[in-house]
């Protein structure tokens, strides 16, 4: 095994995008040590925000310099066990999220950080890390409630589809944002309530009209306009969570002149509160135990962008189709 080579994408510089900081590297496979599992890597998540952003030398948390494995999320199959692994077998599921772990076509772990899943599907992988980190946001962040109105933006995406769902489990009347027909077909078969479709629709006027009393929770991914519309449409007593802002990873930050936030949250007594999942860690386990249980029993979907990316040459393709927001569901990459 020892000969073996696999191939991995790590960032070689820090650069202006994706493309051009990461490259792909040919290493051997090591040996293992008696608490290591090899992993063969079938299905990779793709997180282009922070992906893009990791390579830009961007994110403020990150002390680490280049050259920096890529990656996240991987779901995968055992393929060698160290002698003293005694809770994994060869060809055993085994989902990681060790940074670093996805965009490779071989990982070798400690066995503990390996946890074992019924297949290797791109579906259980949604799960995790993208599916907790939309059920800790709405739970411990935004202290979701049930009969409030919930939006979320990028509502048809890998963590806003998973989002919508829960907020409707949970009691509540759940407005989705997206920007395609087929994301709004996928919206309204996953139970959202209001679906707005923002090139068909001015999303200010919909809630202005709709929702004269504004919306109790955001779960927002988007940033820009769409974030600023959200602050405006806050409840008395609504929570906005910043989850993300895509609309502004590839380019820089967009400088606004305007009056301070607080005067529009202090008279609603409104609030705006970040999200960030490494710092919510010890709410992954019982989060992903309680999603895969809602998976299997059919409680929730998942939905996988049906775009088929395949091998370690094919990363940054995905990551570029994300950014432009073209994706409908999760996307991964295939080895
Ligand atoms: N804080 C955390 O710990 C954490 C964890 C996971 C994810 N996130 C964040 O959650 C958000 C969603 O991530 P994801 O990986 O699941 O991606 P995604 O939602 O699957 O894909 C991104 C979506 O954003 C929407 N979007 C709207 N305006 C956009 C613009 N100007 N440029 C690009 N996309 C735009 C697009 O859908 P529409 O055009 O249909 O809106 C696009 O499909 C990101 O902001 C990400 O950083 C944060």
């Amino acid at each position: 095994m020892s000969s073996k080579t696999y191939k991995k994408l790590i960032v070689k510089k820090f650069s202006k995008d994706f493309t051009s900081a990461a490259e792909i590297v040919e290493e051997k496979i090591p040996e293992l040590a008696s608490n290591e599992i090899l992993i063969r890597n079938k299905f990779a998540g793709v997180n282009a925000g922070f992906d893009t952003l990791l390579c830009k030398g961007k994110i403020p948390y990150f002390t680490e310099t280049p050259p920096i494995d890529l990656g996240v999320e991987a779901v995968g199959k055992v393929e060698a066990v160290g002698d003293k692994v005694t809770d994994f077998a060869v060809d055993d599921a085994v989902l990681t999220t060790q940074r670093g772990g996805g965009y490779r076509e071989y990982q070798v772990i400690k066995s503990n950080l390996g946890f074992k899943v019924p297949e290797a599907t791109p579906e259980v992988l949604s799960l995790m890390p993208t599916g907790v980190s939309a059920l800790v946001a709405l739970e411990q962040v935004g202290e979701m409630n049930s009969q409030e109105i919930v939006m979320v933006t990028a509502a048809a995406g890998g963590t806003g589809h998973i989002a919508v769902q829960l907020a409707k489990l949970a009691g509540n009347h759940v407005i989705g944002t997206c920007g395609s027909e087929a994301k709004s077909q996928l919206l309204q078969e996953l139970g959202c309530d209001r679906v707005i479709n923002y090139r068909l629709e001015n999303v200010d006027d919909v809630l202005k009209q709709e929702y004269p009393n504004g919306v109790n929770l955001v779960f927002e991914c988007v940033g820009k306009n769409i974030f600023d519309t959200c602050v405006d449409n806050l409840a008395v007593r609504g929570r906005l969570v910043v989850v993300g802002y895509i609309s502004e990873y590839g380019k820089n930050l967009e400088q606004v002149y305007q009056e301070r936030i607080y005067s529009k949250l202090l008279w609603k007594a409104a609030s705006i509160r970040g999200f960030l999942m490494p710092m919510y860690k010890e709410y992954m386990l019982e989060a992903r135990d309680r999603l895969l249980d809602l998976f299997y029993t059919g409680k929730i979907q998942v939905a996988v962008d049906p775009i088929e990316f395949k091998g370690i040459e094919s990363v940054t393709s995905a990551v570029d189709y994300l950014l432009a927001g073209q994706n409908c569901g999760k996307v991964v990459v295939k080895f």
